[in-house]
């Protein structure tokens, strides 16, 4: 694995400014969150460095804002989560980032913090501006990125910033899942099953393609799933599809083959006529034009079950279903616990990944064990496709 400068115990710290970037993309409903995971997991850290009597400056997005005035897109409920969690002084930013942000800061004492609004309410974010980068790095001393999550964004907080910042390091998360997913692609075993969930084929297009060469079975389940039952010459009714998705699908069918790669799509399904009614299980022939699939039947779950059955290494990423009502979670859970007990059982490797597979496993309560458990999407969906990610090249 590459070299990555990594931040550790030796580095002083000691009344020094620490930029700390870290991924509070957390979902957010009428100021509550949903799902607390990803900030609990940034907490140690956090605690570390006031421990070690460093100033703090917390940064993070949320969302993708378009309006950069818009309301909905605050860290406020963060902030205040935080706080409640945190017993050191905790100073909430809500003005831009600019060049008298540094002056304006400048009454923060050692071992406090300063939690910044969503940086990406900052024009210069996502276009890794080089003024915004400038009037960023100048805030502190030294840059800690922790969010791996979002390390395949070419955006100012993750990219740019380092090159103003010559102390910049890699956070214990950020190692923690580069060194744990690399661990279990390299250690690999036979038999080697993706399932691999979600709406959109066209933005996992990259990933399927290599993962085709490099697995025995992929099985594809979500909203995604739709497309190719619907390439298949099945009645999907008005479930979510894709415009012009034949042509991708045809290209994956004929990579599958030439690299001896099994596909598979659900046999039935849990349909409803609106997202928040209650599950009737059909075959495909069945499925009326006011139908909506939202989550897999028993028939599939029982040949997931199987197909898990006989694998030594399983990645997953992304549920099977419309978790977020309860009637069409039984796909995903019935997934989350056969990984789970095989781990523990039959020592499968397993990997798991994905904000909504997370929510979902979390939504449910469920007790479940992975070898590993990635809080990252896209980020660690495009690691394991062996993409050299922004975030990741400029720490190296
Ligand atoms: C994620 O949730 O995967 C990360 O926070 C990245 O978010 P983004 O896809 O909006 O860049």
């Amino acid at each position: 694995m590459e070299k990555i400068r990594s931040f550790n115990e030796k580095i002083n710290i000691k009344n020094k400014t620490i930029i700390l970037r870290s991924d509070f993309n957390v979902p957010i409903k009428d100021d509550v969150i949903q799902d607390e995971t990803r900030i609990n997991l940034s907490i140690p850290l956090i605690k570390n460095l006031l421990k070690r009597e460093a100033k703090v400056l917390l940064i993070s997005h949320l969302g993708r804002p378009v309006n950069l005035k818009s309301k909905n897109f605050s860290l406020k409920p963060v902030f205040k989560y935080l706080n409640e969690k945190i017993n050191n002084n905790m100073y909430f930013y809500s003005d831009k980032i600019t060049n008298t942000t540094k002056e304006k800061i400048s009454f923060l004492k050692r071992s406090e913090i300063i939690f910044f609004e969503n940086v990406r309410l900052n024009e210069g974010e996502i276009k890794n501006d080089d003024n915004f980068a400038k009037n960023l790095s100048a805030l502190g001393d030294i840059f800690i990125n922790d969010a791996f999550s979002c390390a395949h964004r070419k955006q100012t907080s993750i990219h740019k910033i380092t090159k103003y910042i010559k102390n910049s390091y890699a956070g214990p998360l950020f190692m923690k899942e580069i060194h744990s997913i690399s661990m279990v692609l390299n250690n690999k075993k036979s038999p080697t099953t993706c399932i691999i969930g979600g709406s959109k084929i066209s933005t996992k297009l990259g990933v399927i393609t290599t993962l085709i060469k490099r697995v025995d079975h992929l099985i594809i389940v979500g909203a995604m799933a739709n497309n190719f039952v619907k390439f298949k010459g099945n009645n999907v009714g008005k479930s979510l599809v894709e415009v012009g998705s034949e042509k991708i699908i045809d290209e994956i069918y004929d990579k599958a083959t030439k690299n001896k790669c099994e596909i598979m799509i659900p046999l039935d399904f849990a349909v409803s006529k609106s997202m928040d009614g209650k599950a009737n299980y059909k075959d495909p022939q069945n499925v009326e034009d006011d139908d909506i699939i939202l989550d897999v039947g028993q028939r599939t779950i029982k040949k997931i079950s199987e197909v898990i059955d006989n694998s030594k290494t399983v990645l997953w990423n992304g549920p099977a279903g419309y978790f977020e009502n309860k009637n069409f979670s039984k796909g995903t859970i019935s997934i989350a616990k056969k990984i789970s007990d095989n781990t523990n059982d039959s020592s499968l490797i397993s990997i798991v990944g994905g904000g909504d597979t997370i929510s979902s496993i979390k939504n449910n309560e469920l007790d479940v064990n992975f070898t590993h458990l990635s809080t990252a999407g896209g980020a660690f969906l495009e690691y394991i496709e062996g993409k050299n990610l922004p975030g990741i090249e400029v720490l190296k």
